[in-house]
């Protein structure tokens, strides 16, 4: 076995720069394009978070509705799409269904083998658009539902909601979707982006990029783990059984809590403070305080027994339930906003790309002969 070391999972390796994000784990912070993104999601709409990650500064008032203009405009599902998305069984997940949205757009694409920065930026544009109504559509034919149309007249997350729940949904309700969307836009190289900048890296196509960061974070170590704090919310609360009980029993059977913990941040996740207010809203508002009270006991019993902080996933998951999505819809959620900056990352590494290629130490059987 060749003997050199092994940075197993790249942990602490430094890879490229970015100017996209930073994410500082000694002060708990996180800036996009240099705002701290509790600002942003305090003051901002997606949009204009949107365009701060793509273009390095937040838009001007014309900017901004020439922006808006072009996402209203481009909400429609192409009949080809909606037809590849009737052909996959609806007992698969939606993950699958925004992985196959995805590609099936870029190959239906009139500028599909164009990668220069302006077709790139179209097209990040169009996926921003098309994605709502991709994780709508679906979970409207999976309940059986008549598809509902884009609204013009409501910006993105009212949209979103109105297109997904047939119904106006109330302005706080709005605002911490939102929150949500801006909380979940951009993370520096997490493993979904890492895939997407692996994928720019050989020069291959935008859409390529993105349908590969979508299966990277389908994963419940990554995104995946929204989906999954809502399942572990259901299975205590079905069972009856206290937070502290479960968790007890949950780590003696070596279980990873999921929502909780972090690969970059040891002392908690900086998005969370802002995400748990937005949770605090939705409980009030739908009136069910039992889901705080089962998050704080959780939380708590997993600082006694591990002093493991929760990650955004843990106050997002809930918030998503009370807001009505189904709970495998959760990480399509959060594809409809990392689209942002994957896509702003794939803009990086494509300006300044050198093939991502690492080597491997090789511990197979020494050489033989036939
Ligand atoms: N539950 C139980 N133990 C944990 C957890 C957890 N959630 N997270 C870390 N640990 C323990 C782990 O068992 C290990 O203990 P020991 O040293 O005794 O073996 C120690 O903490 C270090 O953990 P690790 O898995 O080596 O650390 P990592 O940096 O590879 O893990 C992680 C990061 C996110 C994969 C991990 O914390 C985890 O699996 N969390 C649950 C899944 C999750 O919530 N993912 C969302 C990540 S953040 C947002 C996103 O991308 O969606």
């Amino acid at each position: 076995e060749e003997t050199q070391e092994i940075k197993k999972g790249l942990a602490g390796v430094v890879v490229d720069y970015t100017a996209v994000s930073k994410v500082n784990p000694e002060s708990n912070s996180l800036l996009y394009r240099g705002y701290p993104v509790q600002e942003l999601a305090a003051e901002k709409s997606f949009e204009e978070v949107a365009l701060l990650l793509w273009n390095g500064e937040l838009p001007s008032e014309a900017e901004l509705t020439e922006f808006e203009a072009l996402e209203r405009a481009n909400r429609a599902l192409d009949s080809n799409v909606k037809a590849a998305i009737d052909l996959l069984p609806t007992s698969c997940h939606p993950m699958d269904v925004c992985r196959t949205a995805a590609s099936v757009i870029g190959a239906n694409h009139a500028l599909a083998e164009d990668s220069s920065p302006e077709a790139n930026l179209r097209k990040a544009q169009e996926l921003f658009a098309a994605m709502p109504a991709v994780v709508a559509y679906d979970q409207r034919r999976r309940h059986g539902l008549a598809v509902v149309e884009a609204r013009e007249d409501l910006g993105y997350s009212a949209n979103f909601l109105w297109m997904t729940f047939g119904e106006e949904a109330a302005p706080e309700v709005v605002d911490a979707f939102n929150v949500s969307m801006i909380l979940y836009a951009e993370h520096s190289f997490n493993a979904s982006t890492f895939t997407a900048r692996v994928i720019t890296s050989t020069l291959a196509d935008l859409h390529s990029a993105v349908t590969g960061a979508i299966g990277a974070l389908k994963g419940p170590l990554h995104g995946g783990a929204n989906e999954a704090v809502m399942h572990t919310f259901e299975e205590i609360q079905s069972t009856g059984v206290a937070p502290q009980a479960w968790l007890e029993e949950a780590l003696a059977q070596k279980k990873k809590i999921m929502g909780f913990g972090h690969r970059v941040y040891k002392n908690g996740d900086s998005r969370v403070p802002t995400m748990k207010a937005a949770l605090e809203k939705m409980s009030a508002h739908y009136q069910r305080p039992d889901l705080l009270e089962l998050y704080s006991g959780l939380e708590s019993a997993m600082g006694a027994a591990k002093n493991i902080k929760p990650n955004l996933d843990y106050p997002a998951g809930p918030t998503y339930h009370l807001m009505g999505f189904d709970t495998p819809t959760f990480t399509p959620l959060f594809v409809a906003s990392r689209i942002t900056g994957w896509t702003a990352h794939i803009m990086e590494q494509a300006a300044s790309n050198s093939l991502i290629r690492p080597l491997s130490a090789y511990n197979g059987v020494d050489e033989r002969h036939l």
